[in-house]
């Protein structure tokens, strides 16, 4: 596999670039820039960038199908207007706990996921097991699904919808789940990719945002490791690596007009001074090129 990987938006984020959604109605890429508590939707047509800054931590967006966004800030998930930039806050989780929303993306239904992690003391180092999994549902309530997770990230679902597969970010696994669309419901959890003992953390990193190819085929942006990994879910094992020039590769969502690209964030938060010689693109968005590989449109929120 020979990707191309260049640096789209250089130097965007001042802390932690995550959660890309690649929104196909306006072909603008929507990212996040978590500590800096901003989003920020990119054009490649104009190039602009164009940034709105919360008060607190935002770790996800994604387009509403009635308009506007779903952004986090803080342990609220909020409807955006960037025209007006009218904030509203739909739901409030973990209240009275020490923790913030991290990860989310919508299911094929178009209800969101998303889950919370303790604080971080530095990058990747938490408070175990304060956080849990849930969803807002397409009328606006909210579920719990899961708890005792310790950094909530990728999500991802087959084509058939039949199987979720979700990341913990600290035990180093991918889970899988039967997932039923009908009820929002996952069960019967296992582990599809396990990354390993401890000594493979140099060279593998923590599990942190996913995407998946139309051949069911996981692609893990993992952290600390400057790659994205390829996985089979079905075996468990490493099939292809896209390498970033970057060191703390947080997520990556297939976009463009073909869905043939993949655009990948990273973390500048906590970046040595020595690692930015090395990586001095840190910070920015990279898009990656002849991957042999495409996905989807990724859902919107239907409520
Ligand atoms: C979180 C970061 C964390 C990283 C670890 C990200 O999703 O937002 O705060 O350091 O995961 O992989
Ligand atoms: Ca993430």
């Amino acid at each position: 596999m020979a990707a191309k990987v260049e640096a789209v938006i250089e130097k965007s984020c001042l802390t932690i670039g995550e959660g890309p959604h690649w929104d196909e109605r306006t072909q603008t890429l929507l990212y996040v820039d978590i500590n800096d508590g901003s989003v920020h939707r990119w054009s490649p047509e104009t190039g602009k960038d164009e940034k709105h800054k919360f008060d607190t931590f935002c770790s996800l967006v994604v387009p509403c199908k009635k308009g506007g966004y779903l952004v986090s800030v803080g342990n609220s998930v909020c409807h955006f207007d960037w025209d007006t930039k009218k904030l509203t806050t739909l739901q409030t989780v973990d209240e009275g706990k020490e923790t913030r929303i991290n990860d989310g993306k919508c299911d094929a239904s178009g209800r969101l996921w998303f889950g919370t992690m303790g604080l971080e003391k530095t990058p990747a180092v938490v408070n175990k097991h304060q956080g849990s999994l849930f969803s807002l549902e397409i009328d606006g309530s909210v579920k719990k699904h899961k708890e005792g997770v310790s950094i909530s990230n990728g999500l991802a679902w087959t084509a058939d919808n039949k199987t979720m597969y979700y990341i913990d970010s600290i035990p180093r696994k991918v889970f899988g789940y039967d997932f039923d669309i009908k009820t929002g419901t996952m069960s019967n959890e296992r582990v599809v990719v396990d990354l390993g003992g401890e000594d493979t953390i140099p060279t593998l990193g923590f599990p942190d945002g996913m995407t998946i190819d139309t051949d069911g085929k996981l692609w893990v942006a993992c952290f600390f490791a400057g790659k994205v990994f390829r996985f089979d879910p079905e075996t468990g094992k490493q099939i292809g690596a896209i390498d970033v020039p970057a060191k703390r590769t947080t997520s990556c969502c297939f976009g463009g007009k073909n869905f043939d690209e993949m655009y990948i964030t990273c973390s500048l938060y906590g970046v040595t001074e020595d690692e930015l010689k090395e990586t001095p693109l840190a910070g920015s968005v990279f898009r990656a090129t002849g991957l042999g590989a495409k996905g989807t449109p990724a859902p919107v929120y239907e409520g």
